[in-house]
């Protein structure tokens, strides 16, 4: 073990004691092929012993800066305080009962926070999952089952998970559905409204997606749209003003529900609770998971009574949906959102994000779009002079990074968008400290 203290109170700062990976790390990712399935890739090829703050430590001691929270996860942090006490009060007390089985009052109380601080102020319900995959396939029961119908409506470039049903619903084949076919049917793909690239406003771009679906799918067999109010793994790809407004109320008058799935955008991530509030928008039903409860695995679904309601008793749960330990983890996560004001930290490292490639933009023209919300933001590299899709400059930034111990992820259908979503616990310091290594790997890639 390195000399190191776990959680917060780590040193905040980058620290490079060997190439990455060390000596230890190898050794880890030697085990690692040889014991673990090689479809279970790793973007970083580390051995993390500790996180906090803003940075991750490594095996021989390395400090990398992170600036991803493993995939939106850690918003509040690693090991965050509040959640280390809430989780080690509840595994003192018990570790799993089955809520379906035998109910607790922190599950109660996780739907009761969730139908409080998601968008719109009807009376709402809500259950509990494991994974965001999960969340997303009983929205889609859910929807099923209120509606009497079969299909379901996901757009170009979304991402909603690994399982089939999710699969069939994620756009790209690479690496998430090549060979692992055949999907679930009727699930039916349209456009989205992607400024950059069809440059379009939000109302052209929903006619455009609500003539594919009346003409390719028809209302009346039409169970449920959902949508990333940003995509996360399709690129950050943020949707035109009036663009999600425009599909909610072409939803609402054909008696689809409209669901939006918010596991990557939710909970403070945009800069707001929920990024439907920045456009108004009040969907039927929202899934959430990632940054519910500060790195343990928890997911809901969240949506009007009547929808929620619609399922039959045993229709919704399993084993360990709405663990107690998560459970308990998620209610300290919330109140450390609400009492730190932490969707005011989301926007300034927004703006810290936006004005340092903005600056960088105008003397390098391979900056295609800077975009997002809050400590979800993104850069879309493209070829000098062009908006080609540049992937193996994106890629070479991502390596120099991971050279330099900063942890930068990317995205994008075409691979070249660079994503920033930096745990809100991370001082400007660090965060400045990481945004320039990425300018430096533009330098070096030029
Ligand atoms: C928008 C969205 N939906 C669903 C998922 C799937 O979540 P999980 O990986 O927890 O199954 C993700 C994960 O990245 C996501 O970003």
């Amino acid at each position: 073990m390195v000399d190191v203290i776990g959680g917060p109170s780590l040193p905040q700062e980058r620290k490079l004691v060997t190439s990455i990976p060390g000596p230890k790390s190898q050794e880890l990712i030697a085990r690692k092929n040889a014991a673990v399935a090689a479809g279970v890739g790793v973007a970083l090829p580390v051995s993390i012993v500790a996180a906090g703050g803003g940075v991750m430590v490594d095996a021989d001691g390395n400090s990398l800066i992170d600036l991803g929270s493993g995939i939106a996860v850690t918003g509040v942090g690693n090991s965050a305080p509040a959640v280390v006490e809430a989780v080690t009060a509840q595994v003192q007390q018990f570790t799993h009962t089955c809520f379906t089985v035998t109910p607790y009052e922190g599950y109660v109380a996780v739907a009761e926070k969730l139908n409080e601080v998601t968008p719109g102020d009807h009376e709402k319900r809500s259950a509990l999952f494991n994974s965001g995959a999960e969340a997303v396939e009983n929205a889609i029961k859910i929807a099923r089952h209120f509606t009497k119908k079969n299909a379901v409506v996901v757009f170009d470039h979304a991402y909603h998970g690994r399982t089939n049903l999710t699969m069939g619903m994620t756009a790209k084949n690479i690496p998430y559905k090549d060979g692992f076919g055949p999907f679930a049917p009727e699930v039916y793909r349209v456009a989205t409204s992607y400024p950059y690239r069809d440059g379009l406003s939000g109302v052209e771009a929903a006619a455009v997606s609500i003539t594919q679906i009346e003409k390719q799918v028809g209302a009346g067999n039409l169970a449920a749209i959902i949508i990333e109010p940003i995509q996360g793994e399709g690129g950050f790809i943020e949707p035109a003003a009036g663009f999600l407004p425009a599909l909610q109320e072409w939803a609402t008058a054909n008696n689809v529900v409209f669901i939006l799935d918010e596991v990557q955008t939710g909970f403070a991530r945009t800069g707001d609770m929920f990024a439907a509030n920045q456009e108004g928008v009040v969907p039927d039903l929202v899934t959430t998971a990632k940054g519910i409860a500060g790195g343990l695995p928890l997911s809901a679904v969240t949506g009007r009574a009547e929808i929620m309601d619609s399922a039959h008793a045993g229709g919704l749960g399993g084993t360990y949906t709405g663990s107690p330990i998560a459970c308990a983890a998620a209610l300290a996560t919330i109140d450390t959102y609400e009492k730190e004001n932490l969707t005011e930290r989301a926007r300034e490292i927004g703006a810290i994000i936006t004005e340092f490639f903005t600056e960088l933009q105008k003397t390098d023209d391979r900056i295609g779009d800077i975009r997002g919300r809050g400590a979800m933001m993104a850069v879309e590299f493209v070829e000098s002079g062009t908006t080609t899709p540049a992937a193996a400059l994106t890629s070479a930034i991502a390596k120099h990074a991971a050279n330099e111990a900063v942890i930068l992820l990317t995205c994008g259908t075409y691979g070249n968008v660079v994503r920033f979503l930096p745990p809100l616990s991370i001082s400007d310091e660090l965060l400045r400290e990481g945004l320039q290594i990425v300018a430096d790997a533009l330098k070096a890639n030029a």
